[in-house]
């Protein structure tokens, strides 16, 4: 196939904030070859190569002078059973959630507790997904990757992609390596991953003791549409800060002042801190600037009402970071891509 390039494309419908920028240049890719064509593009026009899967993870506060590739290369596939485990590769630019539905129709276990995040595969492994008590690395075999630096192809292990909370060498190694497809280590018997409370109290409500990987499925799927912005109805970008890691002893004088703090051990004298709990303290919940807000659901996603501009949500995310910073001395951290 051959690329097809828009100049002065809007990206409207390529962010799931809904912010209306435009990209210098534009195209999408369906395949490798299509992926090279887009890299020696920009590279003639001396531009930078952005790429994006579903826009999910993204603010955009200015027109981009780039050469934005949205990912849209699709297929999935079984590639093997042994011992118990089931291999599974999916191209880059398939969407997650279908991705995530099929597999469970397939009968395999692994990726329930992901259920109706946004994006795409590819962009799966750039900040680690995670909910409900799973992490992309805990499901992840491994990944094909162009190095856009030489050209070739290069095949990541899950133990060499540096994974951690929201984080991963292909965002810190921000730039150069082009996630193409991600293999994935699921299971037909389900050992499934009820430690998030309120999952398991939702499935024993439901009168549900015996729960099956699509019974898990259905109860995210639930729990994030209470609490969720569906961004195809409000745009949004998920949790728009990471949850805090500070040191015990901030943690504990934190506490005192705070009884209700909510926190999680984090290992290695850290303590991971609800950055939501802290937001709604500090009284922003639902608060709003114009189109620019703050989730009345959930402190910790910023919403477009409509017409918000990127730089005015960046303010809002700005104004609520040094306010958390005063109140609590913590640092909140931006946790989209800011471009
Ligand atoms: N909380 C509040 N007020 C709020 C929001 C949360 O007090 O407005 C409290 C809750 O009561 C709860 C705690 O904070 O005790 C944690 O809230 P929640 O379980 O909703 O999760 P979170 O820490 O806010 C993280 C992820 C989400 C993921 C959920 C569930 C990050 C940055 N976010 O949110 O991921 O769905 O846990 O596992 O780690 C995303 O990354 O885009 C995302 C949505």
């Amino acid at each position: 196939m051959s690329l097809t390039i828009h100049e002065h494309y809007s990206l409207k419908a390529c962010n799931t904030f809904g912010v209306d920028v435009a990209a210098r240049w534009f195209a999408e890719a369906h395949d490798e070859a299509e992926v090279r064509q887009a890299l020696a593009a920009a590279t003639a026009q001396g531009a930078e190569l952005l790429v994006i899967g579903g826009g999910s993870n993204l603010l955009l506060t200015a027109d981009l002078e780039a050469f934005v590739l949205r990912m849209a290369s699709r297929g999935r596939r079984l590639l093997g059973e042994a011992g118990g485990q089931v291999l599974v590769e999916a191209e880059a630019g398939e969407p997650w959630h279908p991705f995530v539905l099929w597999t469970l129709e397939q009968g395999l276990a692994g990726l329930e507790n992901l259920s109706l995040i946004p994006g795409t595969v590819g962009a799966a492994p750039m900040q680690n997904i995670g909910a409900y008590g799973v992490e992309l690395k805990d499901v992840l075999h491994s990944l094909v990757a162009l190095d856009r630096l030489s050209g070739e192809l290069r095949e990541f292990q899950a133990g060499e992609c540096e994974f951690a909370y929201r984080d991963s060498r292909f965002k810190r190694e921000s730039g150069r390596w082009l996630i193409l497809r991600v293999r994935f280590a699921l299971s037909r018997a389900a050992a499934l991953h009820l430690d998030y409370g309120p999952l398991r109290q939702r499935l024993q409500v439901q009168g549900i003791a015996q729960p099956t990987a699509l019974d898990v499925s259905r109860a995210v799927c639930a729990i994030r549409a209470e609490k969720l912005p569906d961004p195809q109805v409000l745009g949004n970008a998920g949790s728009f800060f990471k949850n805090p890691l500070v040191g015990e002893g901030q943690a504990a004088q934190l506490r005192a002042q705070w009884p209700g703090l909510v926190s999680y051990p984090a290992g290695e004298g850290l303590v991971k801190l609800a950055a939501g709990w802290l937001i709604e303290q500090a009284g922003w919940k639902g608060h709003r600037d114009g189109d620019a807000g703050v989730h009345a659901l959930q402190a910790l996603v910023l919403v477009n009402y409509g017409r918000a501009s990127g730089c005015e949500l960046l303010a809002l995310a700005q104004r609520i970071q040094a306010d958390i910073r005063s109140r609590f001395g913590v640092e909140l951290e931006i946790e989209p891509v800011v471009r």
